[in-house]
């Protein structure tokens, strides 16, 4: 078979049967990077005996959120549009128990030979303004079709549960407000997100003491 060709590089007609055919495409990206990364939580599981990710959630982006963003971004609702400058139309969640989770994940995601990183944002280094933090991935995975082979595009997130709690909440006002939220809700939101990375720091903090602290009993009792 050929090599690999992107998605953006297919010719596709405007109609219900190119609309599909993409739907099917990006639906099965999510199910290959899905399993992806469930089998690196399985072989965590098998060698550390510990789960980095708590769940995963994956969605393929409404038809009205599509045209909402290519609106947004000053582009005419096309399938040719959509598919080059929509980046999450497949997205897929990585919810993890700690901050150090996110980029050990983030670091295997990496190293799988057949997924191509096209772009990374790192807003738990960097928050945004809003307060929002999250390990950002924009990849590819090849779709192996009959005939050929499609490049398709997934976005991925990676965060902890306490990050995940302050982005649905904030996501939720954000909405009810359709972005024009009162000053002091902002900033209650922002604070609540520096407690968010308080409450991570001092987790991963515990989680490190326990595990000290078991290895040190089980030393113990070894050397009896
Ligand atoms: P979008 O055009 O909004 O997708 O931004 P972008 O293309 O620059 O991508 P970015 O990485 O900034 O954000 C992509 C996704 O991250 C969004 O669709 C949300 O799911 C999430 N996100 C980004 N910023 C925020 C935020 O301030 N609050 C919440 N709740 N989610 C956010
Ligand atoms: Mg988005």
């Amino acid at each position: 078979m050929d090599r690999a060709v992107a998605l953006g590089d297919v010719t596709l007609s405007e109609g219900v049967d190119s609309w599909n055919t993409i739907i099917f495409l990006y639906n099965s990206a999510l199910k290959e990077v899905g399993t992806k990364v469930e089998i690196l939580n399985d072989e965590f599981q098998q060698v550390h005996q510990y789960n980095p990710i708590e769940y995963i959630k994956s969605r393929i982006k409404a038809p009205e959120s599509i045209v909402k963003k290519l609106r947004r971004y000053g582009y005419e609702s096309s399938i040719d549009n959509m598919v080059n400058y929509v980046n999450d139309i497949a997205g897929i969640r990585i919810v993890c128990s700690f901050t150090s989770d996110i980029y050990r994940l983030a670091e295997m995601i990496g190293r799988q030979n057949d997924l191509t990183v096209i772009s990374v944002k790192d807003y738990i280094k960097h928050p945004k303004e809003s307060g929002y933090k999250s390990y950002h991935m924009l990849v590819t995975v090849p779709i192996f079709l009959s005939d050929r082979i499609i490049d398709t595009k997934v976005e991925i997130q990676i965060r902890t549960m306490a990050m995940d709690f302050w982005a649905s909440l904030e996501h939720k006002i954000y909405y009810k407000f359709e972005g024009n939220a009162p000053d002091y809700i902002s900033r209650d939101l922002r604070e609540c997100s520096g407690i968010v990375s308080m409450l991570d720091a001092k987790m991963l903090q515990l989680n490190e003491a326990i595990l000290k602290a078991k290895a040190a009993q089980e030393e113990d009792t070894g050397a009896v």
